[in-house]
């Protein structure tokens, strides 16, 4: 039978993302208009250790829905990592009475979750990071206006790389994660992308690119990195050495986190805060909240923004683009047994796509990228993967 919930509270954790705001908001007002109490958490799960809470009304995310950041504040807390920690925040919500939780953030921040829904708190997991890293969802929460902001930003240096003729080393966030990267390099038409997925060879991959388009007339040329794969100063270095060409560095950085939430997250940030509290108050929990296929699934079974089920695994288990990943908090509400499994013909299929929207490699790199591409999820879920008790 399902826990009984009055009292339900919010918390943003990790990196914070354009659109948790949003987040906040729906869930908030969603929560009030069940009959729920709300209580906002600040500072992630360091003021749920400290007591930094308060109860929220429907005015208190008035405003907000435009704004970047987040108005709960974020943090990053080591101490929650451990037994001590996690007992600290139950014992925290039992002194405040916060019989659940919606927790906005990354994987590590659901693995904070994880600790707490072991513990008797039922939990809810919304995808909040800009780098689109979440194996089980498609999509999350600030990813497209970190894109969108990353696409203006180069849009500008173009203006000026073209105007020198040079070549400009664009570095963008993305964690272990390529899709940023990936994305904005296929919108803003660059020579090179170089993914964390994929090994690149400077000869190949940079040279090479810029000789075959030289030979058709053009001089300036733009090369987006991903963070942690070569510092973008340094490779500007490389290839000013080798080529001749001007070349500067641009690390974009943490402006890529800022700024006012684009349409697309403000919405699915909104539907998916919806979500958290109905899928509380239908007494499924100790789920994310993932999006498939952008579609609402009205039942919250299928696809959509509804809860993962553990028996629609094979069925409908396709949610993430190139994988099949499908328990994330796992089975009987205790987040155990997450499992990955992956479908390497939707990843090859899936590449080929992506290397035909580019227009720069032909089908036969598939097969070399296609293991690399599903690196990104079987990383990232390992990680998951070790740490489940
Ligand atoms: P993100 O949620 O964006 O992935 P982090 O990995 O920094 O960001 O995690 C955010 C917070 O989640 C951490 O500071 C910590 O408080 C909590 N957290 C991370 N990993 C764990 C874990 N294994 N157990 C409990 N809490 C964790
Ligand atoms: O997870 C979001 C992100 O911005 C990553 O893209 C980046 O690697 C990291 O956070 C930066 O973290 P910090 O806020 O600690 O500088």
């Amino acid at each position: 039978m399902a826990k009984e919930i009055k009292t339900i509270g919010v918390l943003t954790s990790g990196g914070d993302a354009p659109g948790m705001n949003a987040a906040v908001r729906a869930i908030v007002r969603a929560g009030i208009s069940k009959g729920y109490r709300m209580m906002g958490i600040q500072r992630g799960y360091n003021g749920l250790i400290n007591g930094e809470v308060y109860e929220m009304n429907v005015r208190s995310v008035s405003e907000i829905i435009h704004r970047g950041g987040t108005i709960l504040y974020t943090a990053r807390c080591l101490e929650f990592k451990t037994k001590e920690g996690q007992a600290k925040g139950l014992a925290r919500c039992k002194e405040l009475g916060i019989d659940a939780l919606v927790v906005i953030g990354g994987d590590g921040s659901f693995m904070g979750a994880r600790a707490l829904a072991n513990q008797g708190i039922p939990c809810i997991g919304l995808p909040g990071t800009i780098d689109n890293d979440i194996a089980c969802s498609e999509y999350t929460i600030g990813y497209d206006t970190a894109m969108n902001t990353a696409v203006e930003a180069i849009d500008k240096l173009r203006d000026t790389t073209q105007s020198h003729d040079r070549c400009s080393v664009v570095e963008v966030m993305g964690h272990h994660a390529g899709y940023i990267a990936l994305n904005v390099g296929i919108a803003t038409g660059a020579v090179a992308v170089l993914l964390p997925e994929i090994p690149f060879d400077f000869e190949r991959d940079i040279l090479e690119r810029m000789r075959q388009t030289q030979v058709t007339g053009k001089k300036h040329f733009i090369i987006i990195v991903s963070e942690g794969v070569v510092g973008a100063q340094e490779l500007a270095n490389q290839i000013q050495a080798a080529t001749g060409v001007d070349s500067r560095a641009t690390v974009l950085g943490h402006i890529q986190r800022g700024g006012s939430p684009t349409v697309r997250d403000r919405v699915n940030a909104s539907l998916m805060g919806y979500h958290a509290i109905d899928l509380l108050d239908k007494g499924i929990y100790n789920r994310v909240v993932a999006v498939s296929g952008e579609q609402l699934d009205p039942d919250h079974r299928r696809t959509g923004f509804g809860a993962l089920e553990d028996d629609l695994v094979g069925e409908y288990g396709r949610v993430r683009r190139n994988a099949q990943p499908v328990h994330v908090f796992g089975r009987n509400g205790d987040f155990r047994n997450l499992q990955v499994q992956i479908s390497a013909a939707e990843v090859r299929l899936q590449v080929q796509r992506v290397l035909a929207a580019d227009g720069n490699r032909d089908a036969g790199d598939a097969a070399d990228v296609h293991q690399h591409l599903v690196g990104v999820d079987v990383t990232r879920a390992h990680s998951l993967f070790v740490l489940r008790q």
